[in-house]
């Protein structure tokens, strides 16, 4: 059975001065805050264990609104980061909760069109190694960036400035539980920050890594702009638990 992690600390400055306060991922998008919906997205891939790594300003707002998660049918853990020094950091947090078993980790503002339990049902049956999600993007110079080698990805570039293809590595990824020895041993990039990147090229390098292609759409609501898309795309594609 995989855990899952939701990211939902950080500062989310892309978005200041409206969440100066109230935190990213309470804002709406459609009839929901956003944070509801990587929950979905997971429960909808079968997982029932997960937990919400927040940043201390926010805890105890997400404990009143999302509670014990029985409102999604999953059950709701809780951890703080309290820094937020980077996505890899975040996962780190969940290593005594994921027991030894695989995890999945989304960010908290990712909103995907697609369901993913059977990408989950073959990673489950899988002995070792880690998936992540791509897409095709018109702005990929915001995003992880898969770089090719023929039809191989080679690596995965965090926001080049000349993208080396349109495919992006979106906030949804799987590992076995060696992911936390991964992190452990990563440094801090030029950024400062734990990267889910160089996690990624650590399985890419070992030849383990899967890709998965969404076919619907995906948005990540962290600027103002693709908050104000989110919206759009949530209407227009009906989207419902
Ligand atoms: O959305 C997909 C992209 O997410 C990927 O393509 C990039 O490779 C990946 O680095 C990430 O880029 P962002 O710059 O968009 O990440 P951001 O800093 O906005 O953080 C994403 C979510 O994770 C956000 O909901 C806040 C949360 N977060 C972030 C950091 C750095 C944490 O909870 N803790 C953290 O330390």
């Amino acid at each position: 059975m995989i855990k899952g992690v939701v990211l939902a600390g950080g500062k989310g400055t892309r978005l200041w001065p409206v969440t100066k306060v109230a935190g990213k991922h309470f804002l709406p998008v459609g009839d929901k805050p956003i944070i509801y919906y990587p929950i979905l997205t997971l429960k909808k891939a079968g997982v029932k264990d997960i937990l919400i790594v927040c940043g201390p300003e926010h805890t105890e707002q997400y404990v009143r609104l999302l509670g014990s998660g029985e409102e999604f049918g999953v059950n709701l853990y809780y951890t703080i980061q309290v820094e937020p020094v980077g996505i890899a950091h975040g996962l780190g947090l969940a290593k005594s909760f994921s027991d030894g078993k695989k995890v999945a980790l989304i960010l908290g503002d990712n909103i995907f069109g697609d369901e993913f339990s059977k990408a989950f049902a073959d990673f489950d049956r899988k002995d070792r190694g880690a998936a992540v999600v791509l897409k095709r993007v018109p702005d990929p110079h915001r995003f992880g960036v898969a770089k090719f080698n023929g039809r191989k990805v080679e690596r995965v570039i965090e926001k080049p400035k000349r993208p080396p293809s349109d495919l992006a590595v979106t906030g949804l990824y799987l590992y076995d539980n060696r992911v936390f020895d991964v992190i452990k041993n990563l440094k801090p990039s030029a950024r400062g920050e734990y990267e889910i990147t160089d996690v990624n090229n650590y399985y890419i390098n070992e030849g383990t890594m899967d890709f998965i292609r969404a076919k619907k759409f995906w948005i990540d609501a962290g600027t103002f702009e693709s908050l104000h898309r989110a919206n759009l795309l949530v209407r227009k594609h009906h989207y419902s638990k």
